[in-house]
């Protein structure tokens, strides 16, 4: 059957009708990926849902595709979103095909490149802000008051419909309800739709239990874990530079409903999962993303991960996203004379 993308495949958990333009780049689908060297380190199942193979890179687009048809069926022209860059590449992408213009505003300095330049070629109007992703997000806030323009952040109730299918999806391709479900945690749109979907997809009889949420927001930037908003977030992985986040409440009820947990990991532990995923399973997601397998290592260090366990990782955007991260990440390549002895004596084989 040929794969018709995220609103077509679950069009009846989704608030759609025969009227809804469908705007889709056939999103979703991603691969769910079983990582024995993760699973060997854990004594757990672990597998990684890789986002990163979405269209635009990132899970933002099985919530655009829903986002922006809406705001076609209702007539918008435009559509406006703060971003830390995942989100303005994906509505900058959907409004493209949709036709309609999209207005960016990002925190100046702080966009990877390869999300920067995403937003730049489909023909976003980008503006840079000297603010962080709040205060991104409030000026946004306050145009979409005042314009006729979409606001298509989290805050958005149709992106937050269409990241649920996500879960859906994973439950179909294990054919089995994680104990545990890892996802980094910044504007916190993502683990409220998850949650969402879960109950959903548990409600309809399609599964019989429901996972423990467990979100990982970086040290740096973790309102949650520290229950008050932090002012100047910062962090290696600036998706989630988020200080203060829109869907907080509905964050900590995934959490507390789910019995599950929202905690914190340094930014020297995202990168050591960031290389470690790579090298390891094969998997270049972005620095954010590695957040959740950072988490998952640092909970079963700490005894909070029992053995066993089914465990699925959201690794929530590509590696490619942020190649300077990558590059200082690792060794850099070595330079050597163009023949044969001198590959030979540095590999020593
Ligand atoms: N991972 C990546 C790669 C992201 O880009 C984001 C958010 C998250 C995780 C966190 O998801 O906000 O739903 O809790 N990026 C937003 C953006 C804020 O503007 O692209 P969340």
């Amino acid at each position: 059957m040929k794969y018709k993308g995220v609103i077509e495949t679950y069009r009846e958990y989704l608030p759609v009708s025969e009227n809804t333009p469908v705007i889709t780049f056939y999103e979703g689908n991603t691969p769910l990926i079983h990582s024995k060297h993760l699973s060997d380190l854990t004594k757990c199942e672990v597998y990684l849902k890789f986002e990163g193979a979405n269209p635009t890179g990132s899970f933002k687009d099985r919530g655009m595709t829903m986002a922006i048809s809406k705001a076609k069926e209702a007539g918008k022209k435009a559509v406006i979103c703060a971003s830390t860059g995942n989100t303005s590449a994906s509505a900058a992408a959907y409004a493209a095909q949709a036709e309609m213009d999209c207005v960016v505003i990002i925190p100046k300095g702080k966009i990877a490149l390869g999300k920067l330049s995403q937003a730049i070629m489909h023909g976003a109007k980008v503006f840079e802000v000297d603010g962080n992703f709040d205060q991104a997000l409030n000026l946004v806030r306050e145009l979409g008051e005042k314009y006729p323009v979409e606001i298509v952040n989290s805050i958005n109730p149709y992106r937050i419909e269409g990241q649920k299918t996500g879960t859906f999806e994973i439950c179909d391709q294990l054919n089995a309800v994680p104990d545990y479900f890892c996802l980094p945690v910044g504007n916190a749109g993502n683990i409220t739709a998850y949650w969402k979907g879960f109950k959903e997809y548990y409600n309809k009889k399609q599964i019989d239990k429901l996972p423990k949420m467990t979100g990982f927001q970086a040290a740096g930037s973790a309102p949650i874990v520290l229950g008050k908003p932090v002012e100047k977030p910062e962090t290696i992985a600036t998706a989630i530079r988020i200080g203060n986040p829109a869907s907080w409440k509905t964050a900590v009820a995934a959490q507390e409903e789910s019995n599950g947990s929202i905690t914190a990991v340094t930014d020297d532990e995202i990168i050591e999962a960031y290389k470690l995923i790579a090298a390891k399973s094969g998997v270049f997601c972005e620095p954010a993303s590695a957040a959740s397998v950072a988490g998952l290592l640092k909970r079963r260090k700490e005894g909070k991960l029992p053995d066993q366990q089914l465990v699925v990782c959201v690794l929530t955007g590509h590696g490619l996203k942020d190649p300077d991260t990558a590059i200082k990440s690792g060794q850099k390549p070595k330079s050597l004379p163009c023949n044969t002895s001198a590959v030979i004596k540095e590999l020593g084989y």
